[in-house]
This record gives C-alpha cells, sequence and structure tokens, in this order.
C-alpha cells in the first residue's frame, strides 16, 4: 500500500456526491424528525456548533444521547465530516483486503462507515468487519439504522456496536475520527499517576486492538489545537516505534506543529459539491460553508514503512510571491519548505494536500520570514503527474 495518492482532498467523486445528495433520505429514516422537531432543527444545530467549538468546557459528555444534540449531529454535522472523511478516503490509498476488521472508537452514528461505502463504492462487496464503540448509544442506534438505510440488508459488510472499548483486539485499521480531544477531555479530569505522556499512553492501549501490521487513521478538525493534539500523537507514536504514512512524507520532527502561533498541518479545500438540501439547511442555521478542512494522521506500526522521503506535501494555500511567482509551504524530510513556482504558477501550480517531487536546489536560499528552505516548482511536472 502507498501513503497517498496525488492528493489528499480531491474533488467528491461522482459516487460521493451522488449518496451525499441522498443521504437526506437515508437520514430521514434513521431519525425521523416530527414537523417541530424538523423546524427546531437549524436553532439546535446552531447551538451544538457553538458548544462544540466556543464553548467546549460546556459541552454535556453524553451529548450525543441527548435528542436535540443528536438530531442536530446527525443532520448537520454528520453530513459534513462524511463529505471530509470521504474525499480524504478517495485521496488516500487505503486498500481494505476482503475479511479487513475496522474498529471506529467515538464512531458516533457512523460517519466514518457512511463515509466508506459513499466515498468507496469499490468496497462495497467486499467482506468487511466494522465495530463502531461510542459510550452513546442512541448515537450506535441511529448509525444502525442510518447504514441499514444507506446499504440495504444484503451489503457483506458486518456490523456490530459496542459502548464500552475492547480489551484487546486485531483491527487491521483503527479509526478515530473527531474523537481525540473528547478523549484528552476525559482524561483532563481524571487522576493519573507519574508514567507515560499522555499520547504515548494514548498509543499504548490503542497498540492492544491492533494488528501489528494494522493501520491507525486519526482524523481531526483542520484548527490549531487540534493539529497541535495530532502532532503530540505523532511524536509518542513515533517514540514508541510506529511510523508515519501520511501526510508526513517522513519519519522526522514536525515542522508545522502549530506552536507560537506558527503554521500548523492541515488541508483545506473547496466545498464543491456540497448537496442542495445542506447548503439549504446551513443557510437556515446561519452557518454557511464555503471550505472544507481536516488534519489527520495516518500511520502503522509495521516497521518496513518508510513514507515518501524526498517528497514534499503541501501544507498551506498558495500566495503571491514578488515578480508573480505563487509560493506554497510545504513539509518534508529537510523541514518547512517553500515552494516557488514560475509565471503562471497559480494555474497548475501545487495545491494544498498535494505531494509532489521536487528537484533539490544545490544552493541554500532561506525564505526569510519563515527561514523555510526555498524550492523552485516547475509547473510542467505537476500537470504531467495528474491522474
Ligand atoms: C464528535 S463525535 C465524532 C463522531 C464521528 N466519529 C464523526 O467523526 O462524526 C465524538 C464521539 O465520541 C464519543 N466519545 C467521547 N468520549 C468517549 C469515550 N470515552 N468512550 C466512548 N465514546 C466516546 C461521543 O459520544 C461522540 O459520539
Amino acid at each position: 500500500m502507498s501513503g497517498a495518492r496525488h492528493t489528499i482532498l480531491p474533488e467528491p467523486s461522482a459516487p460521493l456526491a451522488e449518496g451525499s445528495a441522498h443521504l437526506r433520505e437515508a437520514l430521514n429514516k434513521a431519525l425521523p424528525l416530527r414537523p417541530k422537531h424538523r423546524a427546531a432543527l437549524p436553532g439546535g444545530i446552531a447551538r451544538l456548533s457553538n458548544l462544540l467549538t466556543v464553548d467546549r468546557d460546556q459541552l454535556p459528555p453524553d451529548y450525543m444521547s441527548r435528542p436535540e444534540h443528536l438530531a442536530a449531529y446527525l443532520h448537520w454535522f454528520l453530513p459534513w465530516n462524511v463529505q471530509r472523511q470521504g474525499r480524504l478516503l478517495e485521496g488516500l490509498s487505503l486498500d481494505l483486503p476482503a475479511g479487513a476488521r475496522i474498529l471506529d472508537l467515538g464512531a458516533g452514528p457512523f460517519t466514518f462507515l457512511v463515509a466508506l461505502w459513499l466515498a468507496r463504492p469499490e468496497l462495497r462487496e467486499r467482506e468487511l468487519r466494522y465495530l463502531a464503540v461510542d459510550r452513546a448509544e442512541p448515537a450506535l442506534k441511529a448509525g444502525r439504522r442510518l447504514f441499514q438505510a444507506l446499504a440495504g440488508d444484503d451489503a457483506p459488510w458486518h456490523v456490530d456496536t459496542s459502548r464500552r472499548l475492547p480489551r484487546t483486539g486485531r483491527a487491521d485499521l483503527l479509526v478515530a475520527a473527531n474523537y481525540v480531544n473528547e478523549l484528552e477531555a476525559d482524561r483532563a479530569g481524571r487522576q493519573r499517576g507519574p508514567d507515560l505522556d499522555p499520547a504515548e499512553r494514548t498509543m499504548a492501549d490503542w497498540e492492544r486492538l491492533l494488528d501489528p501490521a494494522g493501520r491507525l487513521l486519526v482524523v481531526e478538525p483542520g484548527v490549531r489545537t487540534a493539529a497541535a493534539r495530532l502532532v503530540r500523537l505523532r511524536a509518542g507514536a513515533l517514540a514508541r516505534g510506529w511510523r508515519a504514512i501520511a501526510p508526513c512524507p517522513h519519519q522526522e520532527t514536525c515542522p508545522v506543529p502549530g506552536r507560537h502561533g506558527g503554521s500548523w498541518c492541515h488541508f483545506a479545500a473547496d466545498a464543491v459539491g456540497t448537496p442542495r438540501w445542506l447548503a439549504a439547511l446551513g443557510k437556515s442555521a446561519k452557518l454557511p460553508k464555503e471550505r472544507v478542512s481536516l488534519s489527520f494522521l495516518l500511520m502503522t506500526r509495521d516497521g518496513l514503512t518508510d513514507g515518501n522521503p524526498g517528497q514534499v506535501r503541501v501544507v498551506s494555500d498558495t500566495f503571491s510571491l514578488p515578480d508573480r511567482k505563487q509560493g506554497c509551504y510545504g513539509c518534508s524530510d529537510k523541514g518547512l519548505v517553500l515552494l516557488r513556482s514560475g509565471l503562471g504558477g497559480g494555474a497548475g501550480g501545487p495545491v494544498s494536500g498535494d505531494l509532489v517531487r521536487v528537484r533539490w536546489p544545490d544552493l541554500i536560499e532561506r525564505d526569510p520570514r519563515s527561514r523555510a528552505l526555498v524550492v523552485d516548482y516547475d509547473v510542467g511536472s505537476r500537470r504531467r503527474r495528474r491522474p
């Protein structure tokens, strides 16, 4: 398996776009709303959005068991997370052979499974085993109904749920999407002895659940605090012998850790192909969305993985440089890189999430502002490599 295709958040494929357009019917089957509750949905979405972002300390731990919050999550946050996770699943060449076992921690209403079903239709005929773990039983029940409404009764995917983490396991893919921040909040309230650092402790817990050749996919929002959390998790994992597959093309220290106001590792793209019903709901909730963004980490304990050393992962949007040139920041085994494209670089230059090959310069030039290594990038080489 290779870590990444050319770009991380490609535009939604036809199956993902069509599936998202019809997701509303499946959601209505999974959690039918009375007219009164449907009318209250935009307000409920705005309230939950506030609790998940600005007033996080007031978020009740059982929010996913509360009808108002579950309805808001299911009808708004889940479809958007399906967009993000679905596009990521298209961007990562994450192979799941027949018989693969997926363990989804903090699964909620099966967001990841829905994204996988919609974005990777070639897997629909394979026998996959999926275990969703979440402390909120109502979310798991809604997820089961949602998946059934989408996939019908004959899908060969075996789905199970649990409110507790198994003690051990042999998962081939461990997923933790929008979960690590809640895990940390849980832990912060508990007394711990002076033992492992929190990231290493998390990895030690997760190692017990994963096949030695298995992979871990952690997805978080594209905001600085979340990305910084993933950088800590990555460091803890590397210390325990894990290897990064993506987005990092290397196993060195992260050059964009989001500390001291500096850049953080995240990926953003235009929210193209948003289903009309979702855009309309966003308008009513006064939460219009034009971009999708996320931070993520794909790692393995399979010691053979080396990432893509020598290549550069684009980790910023494009910006203008003097002399009508374009620039963007990239992550590499040589640290932070400023990729500088020549005239016309705006059209066809590298974009956020791309993994590109570069010709490393003989003479070292540093960007005075960021101290990044400046690398001239030939736009033609990207055009040729587009699939
Ligand atoms: C923000 S939701 C994410 C749901 C889904 N993974 C997604 O990406 O949309 C976080 C979920 O984690 C669950 N959760 C938080 N802490 C947990 C814990 N300690 N054990 C089990 N589930 C937990 C919550 O109930 C909630 O459903």
